[in-house]
């Protein structure tokens, strides 16, 4: 028989050493690697013990029937569907990180109660609380009428024994898969080799009875799902829930989904009764708006398939320091410093000696570069002390070479634009056909400059 392999993985990444360091090599982290036996029986028993056993492979074209039975479980709270890309699907395994206290447990229990009273069968497993406690969380979300089945237990065994009973559950909810343990891998709850195990266990599990799976992860501070990073490489979807402090709503956000798009998200907000969808997030991230405030530009932005108007807010005032602070919140800070220098290389716009400050109201974040312009903007207005006009939106992505650049969907965000009431916009030229959107009340700036001079007026030079 082969002599047991030892290797060494990260409690932080999961990467896999062949000899013990102080340091992971793939992460930088220290001293998180932990012996681990690589034959340990996890995904199908130590290797060299059993014979291969002879596959069939299946014609693609002869699945199609078995995929149109009703594949996906809509849980009838809009936003969630929408971030799940239609409901949770029959078979699979979904990840749900976050930070702790942020909601998950809470979402969940939502979910599987409004699920539970359509007739599905849901489980919701909890390794955190006792059954007592999670029946509280329900009583004060107002569902605990709903039939949900609860069980407080860690062990992934007994908990697969106990759901295989009676019928077969369409959801099992895992909250949360670091207090999962095997008896297949003998090392503490929570590290990397318990939870891959565990992960692997119910997600065959998943496969093989067509039971959806959903496993709640807890964020560590860098943003990584604590441990267990590798099963974000085993389930089928991921997705975050996140929120800034001192604000209530939550965005769930797809960041992988084998059964949807990934750039999809949803909006909750958090109420004393739970989470509640909110169908127009653009009227809560513009927020309260005023007549007159300099450094403010609404930005007409994308987010998966819908259109998300946010406002930015830029802070430009001299500086006593050698070198400036430069503080963005939400957006990209190296993407602030391209529109500074193209600013100041293109436009004259001086801002070496002011310190800079952008944030995005709301505490919300963009990813998108058609945020440009609306930075562009705001930068501009702040430094010259002139509003800008309030019911106009922004977007376009700007180039080094202080060119404004094309962006996709300038239609749909121009529709949510005149939805909420303004009237005028900002954007590229080219494109789609939208020359006449707003009543043609459009200005398609074809450079930075052009932006700058109608921005600031006088106030500033043109190159
Ligand atoms: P929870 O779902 O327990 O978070 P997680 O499972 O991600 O750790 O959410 C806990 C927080 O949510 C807690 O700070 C209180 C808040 N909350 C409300 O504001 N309203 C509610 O109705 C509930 C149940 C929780
Ligand atoms: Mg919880």
């Amino acid at each position: 028989m082969a002599k047991p392999k030892i290797q060494f993985v990260c409690q932080n990444c999961g990467a896999v050493h062949a000899r013990w360091a102080g340091k992971c090599d793939d992460c930088g982290e220290w001293n998180t690697l932990v012996e681990d036996n690589a034959g340990g029986g996890i995904g199908g028993g130590p290797t060299g013990l059993r014979s291969p056993r002879k596959g069939r492979p299946v014609a693609l074209t002869s699945l199609a029937g078995d995929i149109e039975d009703a594949p996906r479980i809509v849980s009838g709270m809009s936003e969630l569907d929408r971030a799940t890309g239609g409901g949770f699907v029959r078979g699979s395994a979904l990840l749900l990180g976050g930070d702790p206290g942020i909601g998950k447990s809470t979402l969940l229990m939502q979910a599987a109660a409004s699920l539970a009273s359509k007739g599905y069968r849901i489980v919701y497993v909890s390794g955190e609380e006792a059954v007592a406690q999670v029946r509280l969380r329900a009583q004060r979300l107002g569902v605990s009428g709903a039939p949900v089945e609860l069980a407080a237990e860690t062990n992934v065994e007994d908990i697969l024994a106990t759901i295989s009973e009676g019928k077969r559950p369409d959801l099992v909810i895992l909250d949360s898969i670091q207090t999962l343990w095997t008896d297949m891998a003998d090392s503490a709850p929570g590290t990397v080799t318990q939870v891959r195990a565990a992960a692997q266990a119910v997600i065959r599990f998943a496969k093989s009875t067509g039971t959806a799976i959903v496993l709640v992860g807890h964020v560590t501070k860098e943003g990584q799902i604590a441990g267990p990073r590798v099963v974000e490489h085993m389930v089928d979807a991921v997705l975050y829930f996140e929120g800034e402090g001192g604000h209530h709503y939550r965005i769930l956000r797809t960041v992988k989904n084998r059964f949807g798009a990934t750039d999809e998200i949803g909006v909750f907000e958090m109420t004393d009764k739970g989470l509640r969808d909110v169908a127009n997030p653009s009227e809560l991230f513009l927020g309260e708006r005023h007549d007159k405030a300099p450094g403010a530009a609404v930005f007409a932005g994308i987010e998966g398939t819908r259109p998300l108007l946010v406002e930015i807010q830029a802070l430009v005032a001299p500086s006593s320091l050698g070198t400036p602070r430069r503080a963005v919140i939400g957006w990209d800070s190296s993407r602030l410093s391209m529109i500074l220098a193209v600013l100041e290389a293109h436009c004259g716009v001086r801002l070496g000696s002011h310190d800079v400050y952008l944030n995005v109201a709301g505490g919300y974040r963009i990813s998108e570069p058609a945020a440009d312009l609306a930075v562009a903007a705001a930068l501009v207005s702040s430094l010259s002390g002139l509003a800008l006009p309030k019911d106009c939106v922004y977007f376009g992505e700007i180039s080094l070479s202080g060119a404004i650049r094309p962006v996709a969907h300038a239609q749909q965000r121009l529709k949510e634009a005149e939805k909420l009431g303004f009237i005028r916009a900002v954007m590229p030229r080219g494109g789609d056909d939208t020359a006449n959107a707003l009543g043609g009340n459009t200005f398609q700036p074809q450079t930075l400059v052009e932006l700058v001079a109608k921005t600031a007026g006088s106030k500033q030079r043109k190159d």
